[in-house]
């Protein structure tokens, strides 16, 4: 975590521009924090299997936090959830304006891209890490995600849907965090294929956690701006706090049971970054 959190700081997009606040505002919302979950999937992954790589995966790690922080710089702005506060600080729009917003966004998501370019790896392994980013990060997933989820405020969706729209908009980022660790290192198809799978799970999980923050916790404990949902098709609208509580409960059970079947060096180099989040639903 620390390593990343050098790195990252390190990496800062940096622009030397007449523009009063370009610079500023690029970098603002990395530096606000975040808990920096998808980064330490792919590092632990790494870790886990070839620690002599774990340098040349920061810029992948980094490339993750970079399309994710644009995807809440566009979440929160006015034409999509319209919120304030995010990682404890006002939101981009709402310090400088909506067009700033919207331009910073699109500057992190291709600054992803020109990270991932420049890593010390493979030609042939930035090229599957680039596809596997665009594909889950854009237009068949995160992206998808985020059109469902807007298009269907208030009109109630079946849980099926919620989970597919749950799986597009958080869950395969998260798994493919894993699986570009995954094919850092190596593994084989079908040790990728086990990684993803757990990694939709535990996306899954960890939306739905998300949504239950939005119910119970304040903006202060959350540094982002809750009770925000009301709108929404979370699993606490459609079925309650209670039972969305419980599903949680069964999903971080079966998610513990899957994990309990990887290599052992996998188990103990995710083990940390795993149970800090598959309970806090509790
Ligand atoms: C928030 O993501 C949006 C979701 C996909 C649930 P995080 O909860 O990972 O936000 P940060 O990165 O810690 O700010
Ligand atoms: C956003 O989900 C998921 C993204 C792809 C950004 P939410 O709208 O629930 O995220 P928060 O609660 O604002 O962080
Ligand atoms: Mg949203
Ligand atoms: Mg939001
Ligand atoms: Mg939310």
């Amino acid at each position: 975590m620390q390593r990343f959190e050098a790195y990252l700081q390190a990496n800062l997009p940096n622009v030397e521009t007449f523009h009063p606040h370009y610079n500023d505002a690029l970098s603002a919302m990395l530096k606000a924090g975040g808990k920096r979950f998808r980064p330490m999937l792919l590092l632990s992954v790494v870790e886990a299997y070839e620690p002599l790589l774990f340098e040349s995966a920061l810029a992948p790690a980094l490339a993750l936090e970079l399309l994710h922080t644009y995807s809440l710089i566009h979440d929160d702005l006015p034409a999509m959830d319209d919120a304030p506060l995010r990682r404890g600080f006002e939101t981009l729009h709402v310090t400088y304006d909506d067009a700033t917003a919207v331009l910073i966004g699109d500057a992190l998501n291709t600054e992803a891209f020109y990270h991932l370019s420049m890593a010390a790896l493979r030609d042939d392994i930035k090229i599957k890490l680039v596809e596997l980013l665009a594909r889950d990060g854009g237009t068949y997933g995160m992206v998808l995600g985020q059109s469902i989820d807007l298009q269907f405020e208030n009109t109630p969706l079946t849980l099926e849907q919620v989970k597919v729209l749950h799986t597009n908009k958080t869950a395969k980022l998260i798994a493919t965090s894993l699986l570009m660790g995954a094919v850092i290192v190596g593994l084989d198809k079908a040790k990728q294929e086990a990684l993803y799978a757990f990694g939709i799970d535990l996306g899954l999980l960890f939306q739905i956690q998300d949504d239950i923050i939005d119910e119970t916790h304040t903006e202060e404990e959350a540094g982002k701006t809750t009770g925000n949902d009301g709108d929404k098709n979370s699993f606490v609208n459609l079925i309650g706090l209670e039972r969305t509580i419980e599903e949680a409960e069964v999903l971080a059970k079966h998610l513990e049971y899957e994990f309990s079947k990887f290599d052992e060096v996998l188990q103990n180099g995710l083990r940390d970054i795993i149970n800090k989040y598959l309970y806090r639903h509790r």
